[in-house]
């Protein structure tokens, strides 16, 4: 079984060009996953210059990391925004996420992208124990929000279930290749090892290059420019997924959901002769769990008990959602900024949301009305979400009390090769990793963005930090924001005094 997605699995790894040297651009997008790609091709369309930079590979942070539901049924359900965000809200909800489809296809088309696009439906399903009156509340929200074709059927594969036409699925790496190709064909450029250290107005800076631009769009998944403000609106959790082999066409495909808190999900794709089916769930608050092999565990028995035809799991792999307090994206003007824009808090439905994040923020740079702008406007105040803020911040408020637990070793040796754990040195948090040949690593546990203390995910072999979502490989470099930089060196062992 490899630790991987089944995208990973199915493609190459794909890099951009290196940055020769100081750019000048029209815009400069930072980070090259769904969001910033669409976003450049969509300015490239519009005639404007584009340079995308991202210290990684193209898709390689948490677009790679998805199971790739293309679907406008929205996860924290429609009749539950409608008390956010209103009647109009849910509209402009749903047929936003449906043009983000509707894009997506229609950009493949365009530019011949071979990602395996196809429209399937989508079902929601009572999760086991939940009340069976959440469908029809649902139907009816989904019906109010504008989606006519949607009803409730009665013989679905998993019994009675609401379903959804017309959602999609592809192959999301593949995808944002060949967008990165389409982008060059019309002049624009992505750069891939360019870790972008600062944003200072519209000046990017990435080790000693400059790229000087009109406008800067911060795609990374969690800004790295904003220090403080959107963080307190969203927070981390991070979800599992399983890959269990099936015969091809055994299971047809669709995209499937529960109704748990948190939900199951599931999706079919293909991989080499067979097929893969995809379920996921599981989800925790990162950095606030250590039990992620019994969370594997418990999707493959979920998996089994639904698919007796399901064969060995092949891959399993996990990701970051970022939740936003309100259920939707931020996307648009970076609040007190003329000329940034940023998009985050992909909450579960990151393809559709960083799509319609990128048409947004594009329509707002070329100066095209876009009726979206409010709904997903970084700066609202969702004075009705009031109660998920203050327990989501009393919960980042909490996680400062670790600087003065114990550690959860007193000394590395109890550390087994290939794990890592905390160890109290002195005042300090240090987070010690253990490499397979028997190795340490040691860093300060302390994250450099707001001071929080990281915690081992034992599977993904990161150090994940509890409060706004920056997270670490297990050598302590940087792999999400909104950290921009590596965690500090450990703690000397202070020397003990020579007796006398
Ligand atoms: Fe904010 Fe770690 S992500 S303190």
């Amino acid at each position: 079984m490899k630790h991987e997605s089944v995208w990973m699995a199915t493609s190459q790894r794909r890099a951009g060009r290196s940055i020769p040297g100081d750019l000048s651009v029209d815009v400069c997008v930072v980070g090259a996953g769904i969001a910033g790609l669409t976003a450049a091709y969509q300015l490239a369309v519009a005639g404007r210059t584009v340079a995308v930079l991202d210290d990684g590979a193209i898709g390689a942070g948490m677009t790679q990391m998805t199971s790739a539901h293309l679907s406008y049924a929205i996860d924290d359900f429609y009749f539950e925004l409608e008390k956010l965000h209103g009647l109009e809200g849910i509209r402009l909800a749903a047929q936003s996420h449906r043009a983000a489809i509707d894009r997506i296809e229609a950009i493949a088309a365009a530019e011949g992208i071979d990602c395996d696009f196809s429209r399937v439906d989508g079902y929601l399903f009572l999760a086991e124990g939940d009340e069976t009156g959440t469908l029809e509340k649902e139907l009816d929200a989904v019906n109010r929000a504008g989606i006519a074709d949607a009803y409730m059927a009665e013989k679905a594969p998993f019994g009675r279930a609401i379903r959804y036409p017309r959602c999609g699925q592809f192959h999301p790496l593949r995808y944002l290749y060949g967008l990165a190709d389409a982008i060059e064909r019309r002049g624009g450029a992505v750069y891939t090892g360019a870790h972008v250290d600062s944003i200072e107005g519209t000046e990017v800076r990435a080790g000693n290059v400059k790229v000087r631009c009109r406008d800067v769009v911060v795609a990374t998944n969690v800004p790295v420019n904003d220090r403080f403000a959107l963080h307190t609106k969203q927070a981390p959790y991070m979800t599992y997924i399983v890959g269990l082999r099936v015969p091809r066409g055994a299971i047809p495909s669709l995209l499937a959901w529960d109704t748990g808190d948190p939900y199951h999900y599931i999706r079919i794709a293909p991989c080499e002769d067979d097929d893969v089916l995809i379920v996921g769930g599981e989800d925790h608050k990162s950095g606030q769990a250590d039990d992620q092999p019994a969370r594997y565990a418990r999707l493959e028995a979920w998996t089994r008990a639904r698919f007796p035809m399901a064969g060995e799991v092949v891959l399993q792999w996990g990701g970051q959602v970022m939740e936003t307090i309100d259920y939707l994206a931020f996307s648009g003007r970076n609040p007190g900024d003329e000329h940034v824009y940023v998009h985050t808090g992909d909450s579960g439905m990151g393809l559709t949301h960083g799509t319609l994040g990128a048409m947004l923020i594009a329509d707002l740079i070329t100066g095209t009305p876009n009726p979206w702008a409010a709904l997903y406007d970084p700066g609202r105040k969702p004075a009705r979400a009031v109660s998920e803020f203050l327990s989501e911040n009393l919960n980042v408020a909490r996680q400062y009390a670790k600087h003065f637990g114990g550690g959860e070793v007193s000394a590395p040796h109890e550390i087994l090769p290939g794990e890592g754990a905390l160890m109290r040195r002195g005042a300090h948090q240090i987070a010690v990793y253990r490499d397979p040949s028997g190795d340490y690593v040691e860093r300060s546990a302390v994250c450099p963005h707001l001071g929080c203390v990281v915690q081992w995910n034992r599977t993904e072999k990161t150090w994940d930090c509890p409060c706004h979502g920056s997270r670490f490989d297990a050598q302590g470099t940087v792999i999400n924001g909104p950290a921009n930089r590596d965690l500090d060196a450990a703690a000397e062992r202070r020397k003990q005094p020579r007796a006398a």
